[in-house]
């Protein structure tokens, strides 16, 4: 942003990407604002195309239902960013294991609980295996709106590997959280080839469109700290550092959920632009401990959106007064639940829409 010649403050942009400004440090007319989750199962029109493909991996991987998808959300409610529509477990998909999703029962994988198991993955067929998704931001770029912005993501190595562990999703993580105290070298190993995998998946997202990109570290919380350092932080960095060499301008969004104040040392361990902040971090906190090295997105609780009403109003203006309006996006602590209804997301976007600085 040129403002030479001008001695008067820089003046907010409202028609360039709200969510593209305020990461690249710039001055909004009001936080731009998403929603973890925003296409999904609360939207009857999801509903209605996902019904048309039963298995969610065909669904993940068909360009057209994935973009229609994508932007259904935005048409409804008029969000600052899209998020691509796939999900963090397609990266093990692409790494050979079996990978489905079952009714009610949420992902089903066939385990890899040792060096064996692992010694079967390669990330020879990656691209092929998941070239769909690339296909589908492809898309997604060529028909935003101009003032949306375009977010690509990934599992980070951690949370992917406890479902790659444990074949499926626990509250614990026992499994992976077993095999890392029991063999470091070998679970680094499934840390290291899941760490290569994503930064290639997130590159050709980058090359295909996405502007920036979020990690989603949902089982970060199940870690004390020398193994978070290890098994989160470090390989979030991994990350972060490599696509940085190749893509210097496009921010990285690292969302590690239920690390508490830790929190407040992400952005400094692993160099993202932004972190995302779970529902259980106090804002004046983030305010004072986190804002001051990133920008911070979150965190309304999605219960919240599903009571509606004064709650969620309240706890609306309160984010926007303690985190806004610069180095904030407004987003939920985690995502968008199927019980919420649509009518409470179009009362939380006129609201965020109708907030000035
Ligand atoms: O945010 C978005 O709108 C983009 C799409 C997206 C999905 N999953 C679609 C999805 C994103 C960003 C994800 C991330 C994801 N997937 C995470 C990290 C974020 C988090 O929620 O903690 C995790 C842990 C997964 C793994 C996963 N996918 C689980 C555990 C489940 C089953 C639970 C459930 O909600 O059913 C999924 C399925 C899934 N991924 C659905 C959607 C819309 C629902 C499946 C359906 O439509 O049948």
């Amino acid at each position: 942003m040129a403002f030479s010649g001008s001695v008067t403050a820089p003046s907010p942009r409202p028609s360039a990407k709200r969510l593209l400004t305020v990461l690249a440090g710039g001055v909004v007319d009001r936080p731009p604002f998403w929603l973890m989750r925003q296409a999904g199962r609360y939207l009857p029109e999801y509903r209605a195309v996902r019904a048309t493909t039963p298995d969610f991996v065909s669904f993940c991987l068909d360009p057209d239902k994935a973009a229609a998808v994508t932007l259904q959300p935005i048409e409804r409610f008029g969000m600052d960013a899209a998020i691509l529509f796939a999900d963090i477990l397609l990266v093990p998909h692409g790494l050979g294991q079996a990978v489905r999703f079952a009714e009610g029962e949420g992902p089903l994988l066939e385990p890899v609980t040792d060096r064996a198991g692992l010694a079967r993955l390669s990330a020879d067929r990656l691209h092929d295996k998941v070239g769909a998704v690339y296909e589908t931001v492809r898309r997604l770029a060529a028909s935003l709106p101009a003032d949306v912005a375009l977010i690509g993501f990934a599992g980070a190595p951690w949370t992917v590997a406890t479902y790659m562990v444990g074949g499926r999703g626990s509250p614990d993580q026992k499994a992976a959280r077993l095999w890392a105290y029991r063999d470091p070298d070998g679970f680094a190993a499934l840390i290291s080839l899941v760490t290569e995998a994503t930064i290639g998946y997130l590159g050709r997202q980058i090359e295909a469109g996405a502007e920036v990109v979020q990690l989603f570290d949902s089982w970060a919380g199940s870690l004390p700290e020398p193994e978070l350092r290890r098994w989160v932080f470090a390989p979030i960095r991994a990350i972060r550092d490599a696509l940085k060499i190749r893509y210097p301008t496009v921010p990285v969004i690292g969302f590690a959920k239920g690390v508490g104040p830790l929190t407040a040392s992400l952005a400094a361990e692993t160099g993202v632009e932004a972190v995302g902040l779970d529902g259980s971090i106090d804002a004046g906190f983030a305010a004072a401990a986190v804002q001051p090295g990133a920008v911070v997105q979150g965190n309304l609780d999605p219960l919240a959106v599903v009571a509606g009403g004064r709650a969620m109003r309240a706890e609306t203006e309160r984010l926007l007064r303690v985190l806004g309006p610069d180095r904030y996006i407004f987003n939920l602590g985690h995502g968008v639940v199927p019980e919420t209804p649509p009518a409470h997301v179009a009362q939380l976007a006129a609201q965020i829409k109708a907030w000035r600085r």
